[in-house]
């Protein structure tokens, strides 16, 4: 057997299934440029026959990513699969990835099949998928609450019918470390055909065992690891990246393993993830929280500072977190910029690092000092607004505000669009929503709801810099707008301009569409 476990990330598929956490196209792109670059071995681009969003994105994900082997999942039907096919096709290495549920509850309220019918469909499905593509998954949904002979005889109609990897999914978070072990030994000794493919395991997080579960599969014989980043995923999310990979790190006595992921691009990719969600990481999330790697008790600091393995049983470095903070200010040229930002791991075109510095001599004249924290938000900003910006949409001129405890807020806005000027005045329960209330007054978009409006700061003090995510709903969409100031009102303002904006050339182009 192989000591190379490979890292499945599901984060564009069972992490954007999450509540709160949709990406558009563009954002769905950006973070699988982030797995890509972190070298993970397969991205689960989407599920292709969900919806023609679902379809546009995998196929896009299939064409940009070159490096990983990129996958769509699919119901063990006809149609499901012909749409993966369809939408990963193009991919430098398609996989397809074939499902359906083994558990006694899920065949008989869920699908209504009796175990024969299951058996023979699998094999039926995973033989039709593999007419298309050589590299085919199947999952065996629910399987920690099957029965064991029953998912062993599953498993080895999957593996006649040319499945390449297996994967046993702990679908409801049910499930221990000792026992995913158990199930994983016993189907590589009876399942005819096991040592031809690979076992994986993907865990849920209902009982806060995903990480345990899943290392508890890699002791049990697993090579495949299904996790997402940060941990998102349904209910309590699926297994942690970060987290698993770095105990596998932390403990080759224990896990004698390798994977071929770039830790260093692990706190970056949190990052972005993050980021695009409109979420910031909790405090104390292992690896990634922005506790990880403080130290705050006499003790502790005292030990940390004898010996740093006193505390500490991963570096910070080795996950990309830098912790020598140089302060750069007004008078830090291009050059001392650039360099810092290669440190943090940005490697920036002549453009990006130019727009980047420019905005680095503003916030110079706001803030007193300017941290690695953000610098990396400016850094990452400009890596969105790349990535999703509208051409020819409205911009900010200026906006004026005026608001106290005992009268209505007023907000008058000016932007701009194609060299005209437009200016509004409106009232609103607060100076936001005075301020929103003036901008639809003026760009009178298509109706839509706020999904997530988020304030973030990025670093300590009253000077910090606001991170605003909004995201708007329309017609089943989300529209996401960032903004990034000192001053909060900008930073909500420029978020929701971006936001429309986007939401005004779907618009457009649904009406160019259907004329
Ligand atoms: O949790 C689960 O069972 C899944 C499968 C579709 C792999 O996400
Ligand atoms: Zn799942």
């Amino acid at each position: 057997m192989t000591d190379q476990v490979k890292i499945f990330d599901t984060t564009l598929r069972d992490g954007e299934q999450a509540p709160g956490c949709s990406m558009n196209l563009r954002e769905k792109i950006e973070v699988a440029r982030a797995l890509e670059r972190m070298r993970v071995d397969v991205i689960e681009a989407g599920f292709a026959i969900s919806s023609p969003g679902d379809f546009e994105s995998v196929r896009a994900i299939s064409q940009a990513v070159r490096d990983c082997t990129v996958a769509s999942l699919a119901r063990a039907s006809v149609k499901d699969i012909d749409a993966a096919w369809e939408a990963v096709k193009v991919a430098a290495d398609p996989r397809i990835h074939v499902f359906i549920a083994t558990s006694p509850i899920h065949m008989e309220y869920k699908l209504r099949m009796k175990p024969e019918e299951v058996l023979e469909q699998t094999e039926a499905m995973v033989a039709y998928a593999r007419r298309y593509c050589s590299n085919i998954q199947f999952s065996a949904e629910d399987a920690t609450r099957s029965d064991l002979d029953f998912l062993a005889k599953v498993c080895a109609a999957a593996i006649r019918a040319g499945a390449t990897t297996l994967n046993i999914p702990d679908t409801v978070g049910y499930t221990t470390p000792a026992e995913m072990r158990a199930r994983i030994e016993y189907l590589r000794a009876h399942v005819p055909g096991a040592d031809d493919v690979v076992f994986s395991v993907h865990c849920h997080n209902d009982l806060g065992l995903a990480v345990a579960n899943a290392l508890g599969g890699v002791l049990g014989g697993a090579r495949q690891i299904e996790c997402t980043v940060n941990g998102l995923g349904e209910r309590a999310g699926n297994t942690a990246l970060e987290e698993v990979v770095m105990a596998m790190r932390t403990r080759p006595d224990l896990y004698p393993v390798t994977t071929r992921l770039d830790a260093t691009q692990i706190y970056r990719s949190s990052k972005t993830v993050y980021s695009v969600i409109g979420q910031k990481a909790p405090l104390n999330k292992p690896i990634v929280g922005a506790n990880a790697f403080a130290h705050e008790s006499g003790i502790h600091q005292h030990g940390v500072l004898a010996n740093k393995a006193t505390y500490e049983i991963l570096t910070p470095e080795a996950v990309g977190v830098h912790t020598n903070n140089i302060v750069l200010g007004k008078h830090s040229g291009k050059h001392a910029v650039e360099e810092r930002l290669k440190y943090l791991g940005y490697n920036l075109s002549p453009e990006e690092l130019l727009a980047c510095f420019e905005e680095f001599k503003v916030l110079c004249d706001k803030k007193k000092s300017v941290t690695d924290t953000d610098l990396e938000a400016l850094a990452e900003q400009r890596a969105v607004a790349e990535e999703t910006a509208v051409e020819g949409g409205y911009q900010l001129d200026w906006f004026s505000v005026h608001t106290s405890n005992f009268t209505t807020a007023t907000c008058t806005v000016s932007l701009l669009r194609d060299g005209q000027r437009f200016e509004d005045v409106c009232l609103g329960d607060g100076p936001i929503d005075a301020a929103f209330n003036a901008i639809d007054k003026i760009v009178q978009p298509a109706p839509h709801s706020f999904d997530i409006y988020n304030i973030h700061s990025i670093s300590e003090g009253k000077d910090t810099l606001g991170d605003v995510t909004i995201k708007l709903m329309s017609e089943g969409r989300t529209y996401t707008g960032k903004g990034l100031s000192t001053d909060i009102m900008e930073a909500s303002i420029t978020a929701y301009i971006k936001a429309i904006n986007k939401l005004c050339a779907a618009t457009e182009q649904r009406k160019g569409e259907s004329a």
